[in-house]
């Protein structure tokens, strides 16, 4: 299979053997050793690399990668962040006046993610940089050192990537020579259309969209993945639509992406995405992916089923639709047939009553331990719907029904929701795990009950606000 791409700046065409081979380990056996292996999971951000394609400019993890993601698109590392006549980047400059590094280990993951801020005029420095993580020097040096660098120009050999001509440079397709190392050809297909007709005659296939998932299997599971299709082509997924049923996200929509647009109408929505994972995790997670995998600790399904979200399947020609929660059967098992994808999920346009809240044992990049949809809406004083999911409580992201139909037509006072909160001990009967035990799961949920009705009182109660 031959992919074509930038390398900073220069074009490259690559002969790929392996279409699960991380960017990190090609990068490194090609000599560009700049960008480091530090977890090889997403979660340190040592190999953060910086990707330009046509909807713009991201800082990605190289480690959870895959070569076929490059196909079409600048890839720039460390090596191509100073200028080709050696100056200097103003966040490489700002690093060194600011003593930004100590054993240097994380430095060019951080310097390449500051890069990619500093290009897309960004200011929110904590959320850039929280996906890379540092031992020795503290984070105040490095933060102070994007600071300063904010108002420097964007230099000219930084810019030259967004001239790309994405569909031009392409040479992604199905593999001209036969298969290879006894896998199946891999696909790239370029719409909805071509990956249904594919998926239908290959229903053993792996897709992979942003890989945050499916390259932990590769890389620390050491799976083999025979035949794979990667969805990156499909633009036609990628895209956010009105509708009069709702507002349709396809399932190719980033995370990122699904927070920028969340911001205007679904703002409690947009704040828990800024704690899913990291910057690096978000431009390259999907949504489709995220609800698809059917993880019981997964952020995205506990606030959709909050919102009421319908979601798609679509399998050949054939489409069908469901209430996000009927997906999700029991422990990974999902109501998806054989040849069937996730094309999109339809939002409500409007959830005023929505709050999200996760829990977890860092606020940056964790997984959660108990994640909360909350949804609950009021006739004059009293409870007239509500929708309330949970993600960390059972084996699968679930609605409370006890605990709602305890709700509903009592008053929205703290007393008749302290009277219902014991209802969500017959909703759940979570397990104990290294993240929390069952007794602290049920607690935290009960709690985050009350934070809601506080909320909607007007008390503050974000972490990390103070109030007076
Ligand atoms: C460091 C790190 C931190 C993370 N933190 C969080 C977090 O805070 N919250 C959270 O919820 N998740 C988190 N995740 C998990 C992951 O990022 C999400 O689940 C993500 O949304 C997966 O999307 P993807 O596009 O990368 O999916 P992929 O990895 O490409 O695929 C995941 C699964 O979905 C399938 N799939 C993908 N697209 C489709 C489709 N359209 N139709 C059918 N099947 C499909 C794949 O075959 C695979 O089974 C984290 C992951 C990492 C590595
Ligand atoms: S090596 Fe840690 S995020 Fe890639
Ligand atoms: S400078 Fe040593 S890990 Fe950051």
């Amino acid at each position: 299979m031959t992919i074509t791409f930038l390398l900073n700046g220069e074009t490259r065409t690559l002969e790929v053997r392996d279409p699960t081979q991380s960017v990190l380990d090609w990068l490194r056996a090609e000599g560009l050793t700049g960008t480091k292996e530090g977890c090889n999971e997403g979660d340190c951000g040592a190999c953060t690399v910086m990707l330009t394609d046509a909807t713009g400019t991201r800082a990605l993890n190289a480690c959870i990668l895959m070569l076929p993601h490059l196909d079409g698109c600048a890839l720039r590392t460390i090596e191509g962040i100073a200028g080709p006549d050696g100056r200097l980047h103003p966040v490489q400059d700002a690093m060194i006046a600011h003593h930004g590094s100590q054993c240097g280990f994380c430095t060019p993951g951080f310097v390449v993610s500051m890069a990619a801020g500093h290009l897309n005029g960004r200011k929110d420095h904590d959320d850039i940089l929280a996906g890379n993580l540092c031992r020795c020097t503290g984070y105040a040096p490095i933060l102070r050192a994007a600071e300063a660098a904010e108002a420097a120009p964007v230099p000219d050999w930084m810019t030259t990537d967004a001239a790309l001509n994405s569909a031009k440079i392409s040479s992604g397709g199905e593999w001209a020579a036969g298969p290879e190392g006894g896998r199946q050809p891999p696909f790239l297909p370029t719409s909805a259309d071509a990956l249904a007709t594919w998926y239908l005659a290959r229903p053993e296939a792996t897709l992979i969209a942003g890989a945050t998932d499916v390259a932990l299997w590769v890389t620390k599971q050491l799976r083999d993945l025979p035949q794979v299709a990667f969805l990156k082509h499909c633009t036609d997924l990628a895209q956010i639509t009105e509708t009069e049923a709702g507002t349709e996200i396809g399932a190719m929509v980033t995370i990122a992406a699904l927070r920028a647009w969340a911001e205007g109408p679904h703002p409690a929505l947009a704040s828990l995405l800024r704690r899913f994972a990291s910057e690096q995790v978000r431009g390259a997670a999907t949504i489709g992916g995220n609800i698809a995998n059917g993880s019981p600790i997964g952020d995205g399904p506990p606030a959709l089923i909050a919102m009421g979200a319908t979601l798609r399947l679509r399998r050949g020609e054939a489409r069908r639709e469901m209430p996000l929660e009927e997906f999700f059967l029991e422990y990974r098992k999902q109501d998806r047939l054989p040849g069937e994808f996730v094309e999109a999920v339809i939002l409500p346009k409007s959830a005023p009553d929505l709050a999200c809240y996760k829990l977890s044992k860092r606020f940056d990049q964790d997984i959660s331990a108990v994640c909360g949809g909350f949804n609950i809406t009021r006739k004059g004083s009293n409870i007239a719907s509500a929708r309330v999911a949970f993600g960390g409580m059972a084996g699968i992201p679930k609605r409370a029904s006890a605990f709602e139909a305890a709700l509903i037509g009592q008053p929205f006072t703290e007393a008749a929701i302290t009277a219902a909160l014991p209802a969500l001990a017959q909703d759940f009967a979570p397990l104990s795990d290294m993240r929390a035990s069952a007794a602290y799961r049920l607690e935290a949920a009960q709690a985050m009950a009350l934070r809601y009705l506080r909320e909607a009182m007007g008390e503050l109660t974000s972490v990390l606000e103070v109030g007076a």
